[in-house]
């Protein structure tokens, strides 16, 4: 509302009805701001520079001096009452606010804490980080193949032709037969195509270690999955020796299983390796006197492997006078079911929380 300015006006009288009306409104506006943006809205509109009540303070000079005494005392005890007021339903404000926050935010700190859901790794994951673990700590490297494979690396550059009896010994899922009529693709049954993809891109001396899954067209039971997880071995160098790889499993079995832990070579055939090998562990349940678990002939089978065969080594573009090189495949499966007491090896693809969380 506009103050009167003197000139035609009582401008002491207008004034002085002012501050009473000022008073009145000024107080009920406050009353009425029920939040720090009303407030201080209320605020810069009352007691701002160009407020109501900065106008009726500026308005005492056009006053005679006997008004202005008493209007300006008015206006004056107003200013310190509106004042108080304002701090007042400041703190009136904030006090509401924050006791609203405690109500909204309450936290009971009597309720028993939440159980904290910790996810953790894989018992085959597990199982394959300790083997690798075991193989760098050897100087292999690790590397990876593809999953969908060329029947070329998976069965042609491993010495097995397409009407090679050996190849029932891996029941194969197909991607496709024909692609170009003669270039197949197949879900990979083994980890091995990877030996052939590793001498194509390095030289001797090479020591890699290849994780990975594979996948067999294959009925399942207790010891036998259509996926599996597989590690690749492959050394090649000069005078490697079946030595040499008996003493790398036999490191392995021990950091696996156990320091008094004795590993046994037993002919085998593969076509990729000559000689080639089974490669079994005495039981580190019955350290070799017979029991349950290794089916009681104090052995468990744990891989194959063998010495890399020379007409692999030649095809690689290397001199197999001059270098030799040992392989190995194992089931890491087979191999955690054993660290882990796992009797069925189908768990491991469940999903069945109440064995997962055992790890
Ligand atoms: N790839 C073979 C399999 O899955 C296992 C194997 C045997 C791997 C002998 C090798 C090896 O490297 O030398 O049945």
């Amino acid at each position: 509302m506009p103050l009167p300015r003197g000139g035609a006006y009582n401008a002491g009288t207008m004034a002085t009805d002012t501050v009473e009306q000022l008073h009145a409104e000024a107080l009920r506006g406050l009353a009425e701001a029920a939040d720090a943006r009303a407030l201080d809205a209320w605020r810069i509109e009352i007691l701002g520079r160009k407020g109501r009540l900065t106008s009726v303070l500026r308005g005492l000079a056009e006053l005679s001096i006997d008004e202005r005494r008493s209007v300006g005392a008015a206006a004056n005890a107003l200013k310190a009452e509106l004042e108080a007021a304002f701090d007042e339903r400041a703190e009136e404000l904030r006090r509401a606010s924050f006791a609203a926050t405690l109500a909204s935010d309450r936290i009971d700190v009597t309720l028993p804490a939440r159980p904290h859901r910790r996810g953790g790794l894989h018992p085959v994951t597990q199982m394959t980080e300790r083997i690798l673990d075991a193989f760098r700590s050897m100087g292999f490297s690790v590397v990876e193949g593809p999953e969908v494979e060329l029947d070329y690396y998976n069965f042609e550059a491993l010495r097995i032709p397409a009407d090679h009896p050996a190849r029932d010994m891996w029941d194969t899922l197909w991607v496709d037969e024909t692609v170009d009529g003669r270039r197949p693709l197949l879900l990979r049954t083994h980890t091995s195509p990877a030996q052939i993809r590793t001498m194509e891109q390095q030289q001797p001396p090479i020591r890699v270690a290849v994780p990975g899954k594979a996948y067999r067209f294959e009925a399942t039971d207790t010891t036998h999955e259509w996926q599996m997880t597989q590690i690749e071995v492959l050394a090649v160098d000069e005078g490697l020796s079946m030595a040499h790889l008996k003493g790398t499993l036999l490191e392995l079995m021990r950091r696996l299983f156990g320091r008094e832990r004795q590993v046994r070579l037993q002919c085998s055939y593969f076509p990729f390796v000559e000689p080639g090998a089974e490669v079994a562990v005495d039981c580190f349940v019955c350290s070799g006197a017979g029991c349950h678990t290794c089916h009681q002939t104090g052995w468990i089978e744990m891989m194959g492997a063998g010495m890399v065969h020379p007409e692999i080594i030649e095809s690689m573009g290397f001199d197999s006078a001059r270098y030799t090189g040992f392989a190995a495949g194992m089931g890491v499966e087979r191999l955690a079911m054993q660290a882990f007491g796992v009797d069925d090896i189908r768990y491991f693809y469940q999903n069945d929380l109440r064995l997962l969380q055992q790890f």
